[in-house]
């Protein structure tokens, strides 16, 4: 089942979600799937569950697209369930994001190459891992997602005033978008 992708403006996008509990949530594999679901979708490498209106410390990546040039990551497809960054180290470094709530808008954003988490899998297996480039930029990327950050928060002044307009439009559902949304300041019919 797909969910339709929650826009720029809701403020479920804005707030720091919750971490789950195994029995309040017994139906936590059926949802990882639908995530992932929703996220190829949308053409996404990444989604995190506030995107789908569900404000949780949950999200998927699925990094394998970039396998051609990070062979590490040719069958990277992981859901991180109640994510703890412990450390983000190294230079920061600059990609062109992107995000499905977002859409139309890709902005350069600096991060650390490194980063450090302790998560919980579908399974409720415990990890501790250290991931780097590419997987680190999705991971932390969708990390700021579950505490309620967009990558738009770490842009200069200057360029978050010259997309200020397109965001507003973004959160009225003026956008070109191939995927199902949900609009927080759409007028009715839209
Ligand atoms: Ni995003």
């Amino acid at each position: 089942m797909k969910f339709p992708i929650i826009a720029y403006g809701d403020p479920v996008l804005r707030r720091k979600a919750t971490a789950i509990e195994p029995d309040e949530y017994p139906h936590i594999k059926e949802l990882v799937e639908n995530m992932f679901e929703t996220m190829y979708g949308a053409h996404g490498v990444g989604l995190a569950a506030p995107q789908v209106g569900l404000s949780m410390r949950l999200f998927v990546i699925d990094a394998s697209t970039f396998g051609d040039d990070d062979p590490s990551l040719k069958d990277f497809k992981k859901a991180f369930i109640n994510a703890n960054i412990l450390d983000e180290t190294g230079d920061e470094w600059a990609f062109n994001e992107g995000c499905l709530s977002i859409p139309e808008i890709r902005e350069d954003v600096y991060r650390k190459p490194v980063v450090t988490l302790s998560y919980y899998d579908e399974d409720w297996k415990h990890h501790e891992e250290t991931f780097k480039g590419m997987a680190a930029r999705v991971i932390q990327h969708e990390y700021d997602h579950i505490e309620g950050k967009l990558f738009t928060d770490k842009l200069s002044p200057l360029r978050k005033r010259m997309i200020e307009k397109k965001l507003n439009d973004i959160s009225k559902g003026i956008v070109d978008v191939d995927y199902k949304m949900k609009f927080p300041a759409a007028k009715k019919g839209r």
